[in-house]
C-alpha cells in the first residue's frame, strides 16, 4: 500500500488548501493508499535563522518531520498564494528540512528520494497557479526533487468544497482523482 503524506501549506482555521488536502486524503483513501496529514503549526518552527542554526543547529521539530517525511513513498502538498508565490509557512518548512543533515549528507536526499505532488487553493481566478510555479521550481530546481507534472489549482475555492469536505465539481473531483493515482503509480515506482 502507498503511505502518502499530506501538507497543508497553511495552518489557518478554515484554510482552502487544508481543505484542498483533505479532498487528497479523501481520493487516497478511494484509490486504497493510506494518507497522513499534518498540520504545519505542530512543529511551531521559528522563521530559519543562520545565527540560531550555528548556535543550536536545526529545531528538534525539523528534525522530527524529516524523519516523518522518509517513512512515505509519495508526498502531496497543497500551497497558498502570498503575493504571486508560497506562503513563508510551507517554504520556511522546507528549509529548515533541507539543513537537517545526517554525516555525509546534504541535507536533501529525503527530498530526492520520494515523489512529490503540488496543489493549490485560492479565492482568486488563478487558483495559486503562480505559488505553484514558485514551489516546482523549489522542489525541482532547488531541492532536486522529483514532482509529477499533473497538479489541481483550485480557482474561487471559497465555493468549491461540499459540507463532506469533498469537490463540487465533477470536473475538479476527477482532477483530483488523476492527480493522487498518478502520485501513487509514480511513488511505487520511484520506491522500487
Ligand atoms: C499576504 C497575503 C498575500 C496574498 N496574495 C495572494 C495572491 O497573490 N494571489 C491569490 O490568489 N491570493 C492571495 N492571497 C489570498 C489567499 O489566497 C487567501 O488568503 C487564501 O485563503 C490563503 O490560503 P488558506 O485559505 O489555505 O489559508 C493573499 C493573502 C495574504 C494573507
Amino acid at each position: 500500500m502507498t503511505r502518502i503524506l499530506v501538507i497543508p501549506g497553511s495552518a489557518r482555521r478554515g484554510s482552502l488548501n487544508a481543505a484542498l488536502a483533505y479532498a487528497a486524503v479523501q481520493s487516497v483513501q478511494k484509490a486504497g493508499g493510506e494518507p497522513t496529514l499534518v498540520n504545519l503549526r505542530d512543529l511551531a518552527l521559528p522563521i530559519y535563522d543562520g545565527d540560531l542554526e550555528a548556535k543550536e543547529g536545526p529545531p528538534e521539530k525539523a528534525r522530527e518531520f524529516k524523519a516523518l517525511l522518509g517513512e512515505y513513498q509519495g508526498v502531496f502538498i497543497s500551497s497558498p498564494e502570498y503575493n504571486s508565490s508560497v506562503a513563508p509557512l510551507l517554504k520556511n518548512t522546507l528549509d529548515w528540512v533541507t539543513r537537517v543533515r545526517a554525516k555525509g549528507e546534504t541535507g536533501l536526499e529525503v527530498y530526492k528520494s520520494r515523489v512529490f505532488a503540488i496543489s493549490g487553493a485560492s479565492p482568486g481566478y488563478y487558483g495559486a497557479m503562480r505559488s505553484l510555479l514558485h514551489l516546482r521550481q523549489i522542489l525541482e530546481i532547488g531541492i532536486g526533487a522529483p514532482v509529477i507534472p499533473q497538479q489541481i489549482a483550485l480557482p474561487r475555492a471559497m465555493d468549491a468544497f461540499d459540507t463532506d469536505g469533498s469537490l463540487k465539481d465533477k470536473g475538479q473531483q476527477e482532477l483530483c482523482k488523476t492527480v493522487v493515482e498518478a502520485l501513487a503509480i509514480a511513488a511505487k515506482k520511484f520506491a522500487a
